[in-house]
């Protein structure tokens, strides 16, 4: 298969087979997120493998209850890593203070992404799956205890792997064009984007099931792993918080404004918790 039919057939993978993953295929999906490009190639990152099961179970309520981290055979927790390049400055009679910069935060985010996804694309072309689990973010300070993780460290994104046991084919996204400009920005009007979104969601219409299969697939994957009913908590909000369209949907159930406050301050305080104090 080519490297474009790769990039096109891959999705996000929830559900997993209990299959092992080999060692030196382990290997090299690590020697791909550690070739990645990274800026000025410091490479501020480090990856927390967990593989143990009892351990998978954890992170799987760390990352709130996400029932595929339990499933894959192996997560890997990226960290932003300052801890390491500090250590050495220090050593090297120079500071490094990027624990106290925007920019080189951003960059070392930057850099963890690249890696991570080096790592997708590897798996993929193995016959593996993968899905990134950002809700790590939600608990940094847990997770920082859970690891023994030292100051100046932040583990940022989780990766889940496996063997698939079934892929989602109704993810939708945007048409190219809607995302494409040519040599300068191309302000979309009021209908145009309307449209754009209309024709990636589709209809807002009463077959909840197969509208969450497009707009909210982890419910659906977490019922038929876990059965804890989240399509049908997820209908009953849906009738109480009155949802009528698609960006209703989600700004109003899926990521509320008040959750994402929360969530906001929960991470600046575990950023500030671990050091890092540029915000
Ligand atoms: C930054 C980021 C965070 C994500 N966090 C989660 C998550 O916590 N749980 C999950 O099941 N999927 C998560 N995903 C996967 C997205 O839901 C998925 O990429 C999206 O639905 C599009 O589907 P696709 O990957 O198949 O194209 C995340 C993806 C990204 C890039």
């Amino acid at each position: 298969m080519n490297l474009y039919d790769l990039i096109m057939r891959r999705r996000s993978i929830r559900n997993f087979k209990d299959q092992e993953i080999l060692e030196h295929i382990v290997e090299e999906l690590l020697d791909a997120a550690n070739n990645a490009p990274s800026g000025g190639n410091i490479q501020p990152i480090s990856i927390i493998l967990v593989q143990e099961a009892e351990r998978r179970k954890e992170l799987a309520e760390i990352v709130g209850d996400q029932p595929w981290v339990k499933n894959a055979p192996l997560s890997m927790v990226f960290c932003i890593d300052f801890y390491r390049i500090k250590k050495w400055a220090s050593m090297s009679n120079v500071d490094f203070t990027g624990e106290n910069l925007f920019s080189n935060f951003l960059i070392a985010y930057a850099d963890l992404m690249c890696a991570a996804q080096n790592v997708v694309i590897l798996a993929e072309n193995y016959g593996l799956g993968s899905v990134f689990v950002g809700t790590i973010q939600a608990n940094i300070g847990i997770a920082r205890q859970y690891f023994m993780i030292p100051e100046y460290v932040l583990p940022m994104m989780v990766l889940s792997i496996g063997y698939p046991k079934s892929v989602p084919r109704n993810i939708p996204k945007l048409k190219r064009d809607v995302i494409t400009h040519k040599e300068k920005y191309n302000v979309l009007s009021n209908d145009e984007i309307k449209n754009a979104f209309e024709d990636k969601y589709g209809n807002f219409d009463d077959n909840v099931e197969k509208y969450l299969e497009k707009a909210f697939i982890e419910a659906i994957e977490a019922d038929k792993q876990q059965s804890q009913s989240w399509v049908e908590r997820v209908k009953e909000k849906m009738k109480k918080l009155e949802i009528r369209n698609n960006a209703q949907f989600l700004f109003k159930l899926r990521y509320p404004p008040e959750v994402m406050a929360k969530i906001n301050e929960n991470l600046i305080s575990a950023f500030k918790n671990a050091g890092f104090d540029f915000i």
